[in-house]
């Protein structure tokens, strides 16, 4: 089966703390791990930037259940491609506050204007969650 980034923007319906979503995320860690499904999520309080990677039908199928689910809205999907490989390898799962990413990196990618993932192109939103992922695994793995 080809694989599959989906990479979608939302807000949260009642404002929920970021521990609801690592809740929720947390009771998926199954689901995902039975469909060989990835995740990178950028958390800010205004917004929830997520990539989803697997098969294909695995992640087009999650979409429409999350897309079901009443808890996000104004949900935006910035774009959906096929890709050769996963865009952070097999790390299940990147979870991200937007407050803890490098100031300079946040600079490159929004040139010094506030982040709107709702503006985002597909590929720029990518290469920032593939970026701010990598430097949170390295930052892990420098703790270890
Ligand atoms: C921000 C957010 C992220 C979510 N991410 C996932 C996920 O990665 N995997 C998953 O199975 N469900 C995820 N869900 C939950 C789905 O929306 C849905 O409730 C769940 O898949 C169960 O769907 P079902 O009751 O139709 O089987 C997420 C929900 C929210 C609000």
């Amino acid at each position: 089966m080809e694989m599959a980034r989906l990479i979608y923007v939302s807000r949260m319906t009642d404002a929920r703390e970021m521990e609801a979503i690592h809740d929720i995320l947390e009771k998926s860690r199954e689901n995902n791990a039975a469909r060989n499904i990835t995740v990178i999520l950028c958390y800010d309080p205004l917004f929830v930037l997520q990539c989803r990677e697997g098969p294909k039908n695995e992640v087009n199928a999650l979409y429409r259940r999350i897309l079901r689910d009443d808890r996000p809205s104004d949900a935006l999907l910035l774009g959906y491609k096929g890709v050769q490989e996963r865009g952070f390898g097999n790390w299940k799962m990147a979870f991200i506050k937007r407050a803890e990413i490098d100031p300079n990196t946040l600079l490159a990618f929004t040139r010094g204007e506030k982040l709107d993932p709702y503006v985002l192109s597909y590929e720029r939103a990518g290469n920032f969650l593939v970026t701010i992922a990598a430097q949170e695994r390295e930052r892990l793995d420098t703790q270890r």
